[in-house]
This record gives C-alpha cells, structure tokens and sequence, in this order.
C-alpha cells in the first residue's frame, strides 16, 4: 500500500472484466490509496465488477452509456452531489463495428464511422467537460490509445485507427484548454494486450508474438504496467506533465523493422 492517490477521488469508466485495461489501473489506484468510483454498461457488467470489487465493497458505480448525453449527466450529478469535487478520470472506452475492423478500411461505413468516433472519442470530450466542473482542486484526466494504430497503420485496426488518431488530438485541445486550471490530460499508449475489445482484432495474436519478439523489452506489457503508468499520471509526480501521448508498450514504438 503507498498514498500517492490518498483522499483522491477518481472515476474509472470501462471495466468489462478482469483482463480489462480500466480494472489494471483500478487496482493500482487502489493499493495507492484512491476513492475509486466505478461506470458500468449494462447489467452483466456490473455483476462482474461486483464480482472483482468483493474485497473493496462496498463499491459506489453508475450506469453510463456514453452514447447518450443523458446517462453522462447523470453520473456527473450524482458524483457532484456525493462528493463535490473529482481528482482523476479514466476513460478506457472504446468501440467500432465489428464489420469496420474485418473489411477493407475504405469500406468504412458513414454509420460504423460514426459510430466508433462518438464512442471512442467524442465520449472523452463530453466526459473530459463534465470532469473539470467538478476539478475544483486541480484534476488529471487520462484516456488510453494505440499508437500502432493512430500514428501508424495496422491492418485490420481500420477506423479505430483514425479514432485513436482523433483521441489524441482531443487530449492535446484539451490540456490546452484545462491547463490553465490545473487539470491535466494526457493518454497512455498501450502496446497490445489481450482484452475483450482485443478480441475483435483480426491476427491479435500474432500481434502479440511479433511484439513479444521484437519489442526492447522483449515481452508483452501487462495490466500492472498500465496501472503503474497510470497512477504515475494520476499522481502529484506527473504535476509537470500534460498534452502527452506517453508510450507503455515495452519499447516496441520505436523498432524500425
Ligand atoms: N487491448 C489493447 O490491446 C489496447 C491497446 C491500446 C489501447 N487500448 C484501449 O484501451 C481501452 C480499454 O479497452 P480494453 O482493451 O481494456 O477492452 P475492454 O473490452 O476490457 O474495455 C472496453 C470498455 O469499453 C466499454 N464501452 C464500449 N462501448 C461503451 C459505451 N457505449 N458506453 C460505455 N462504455 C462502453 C465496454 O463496456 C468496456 O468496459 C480502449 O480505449 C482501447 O481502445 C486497448
């Protein structure tokens, strides 16, 4: 147990499961001593958070859909009136169709297209607006991106690709914008690792092997790799830092071929 994120309350959105990103950086806020507060999609999602939190209950979550503005309000109301102020944000959202990560990228429909950038990036400016009225005390917000698909090309990545691309240009706008009331934004770039959302990547596992061997550190990263990233930005020790796209992804990044 540390203290780093004592007294903070910090709102983590995308926990499917064990094996999600959102869940590594929830249990690394927590041995470091963090209020955590939970979204959830869906009923089978939060049994399964349930499910995880047994040692932590009880646990405080929310129904959040971010494809609706509704949803989004109220989570921000009910975290306003329990709380008042938010320290941290975690977005580990995303989503595209399933048909827009298996055809050709320019077969991308205007509706799968669409889709995956309100999701996947529109979601993180509606939340990044609704989390700095409630940052009173100064704030950090992080979202999580793949840089072998925003600032590279990965076959099969497709739209989420160019959603990636656009999230990371959000982060930037918004630190811009927030810095000045010193709430940070910043994103994590993950190298690969096997999650739900993963899954609906075509050759994912050959992504993993070829990482795994080329990679500086010569293997995967892992869910606690992400969560001490993420607590390092969520934390005073990153107070200096914002607007950056930080790579946690075992040195792969900068491999020529
Ligand atoms: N797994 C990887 O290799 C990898 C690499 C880099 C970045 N990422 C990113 O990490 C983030 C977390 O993904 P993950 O890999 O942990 O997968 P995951 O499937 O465990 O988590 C994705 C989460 O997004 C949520 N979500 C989807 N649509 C939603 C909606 N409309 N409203 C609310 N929540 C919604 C899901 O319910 C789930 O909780 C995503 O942004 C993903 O793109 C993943």
């Amino acid at each position: 147990m540390g203290e780093l994120l004592k007294g903070k309350n910090i709102l983590i959105m995308g926990v499917r499961n064990k094996w999600s990103i959102a869940w590594g950086i929830a249990r690394a806020a927590k041995e470091q001593g963090a209020n955590l507060i939970f979204t959830y999609l869906g009923e089978r999602e939060f049994q399964s958070l349930q499910k995880l939190t047994e040692d932590m209950a009880p646990i405080e979550a929310y129904p959040c859909d971010v494809s609706k503005d509704e949803d989004i309000e109220s989570l921000f109301s009910a975290i306003k009136s329990k709380h008042g102020v938010l320290h941290g944000l975690v977005h580990a959202i995303a989503f595209a169709k399933a048909e827009d990560l298996r055809d050709t990228f320019v077969n991308t429909s205007r509706d799968g297209f669409l889709m995956a950038m309100d999701i996947s990036v529109y979601s993180f400016i509606a939340v990044a607006n609704k989390a700095q009225e409630l940052m009173t005390e100064g704030g950090s917000i992080i979202t999580l991106t793949y840089g072998g698909g925003s600032a590279r090309v990965s076959p099969g990545y497709n739209v989420m690709g160019v959603a990636k691309s656009a999230l990371e240009a959000s982060v930037r706008y918004a630190a811009q914008e927030l810095g000045g009331e010193n709430i940070r934004v910043n994103a994590i770039s993950s190298g690969p690792i096997k999650t739900m959302s993963a899954k609906g990547i075509q050759s994912f596992s050959d992504i993993l092997s070829i990482v795994e061997e080329k990679a500086f550190l010569k293997r995967n990263i892992t869910l606690q790799d992400l969560g001490g990233a993420a607590v390092y930005l969520l934390s005073d020790l990153s107070s200096g830092m914002t607007g950056e796209t930080m790579y946690i992804d075992a040195g792969y990044n900068n491999m020529g071929v």
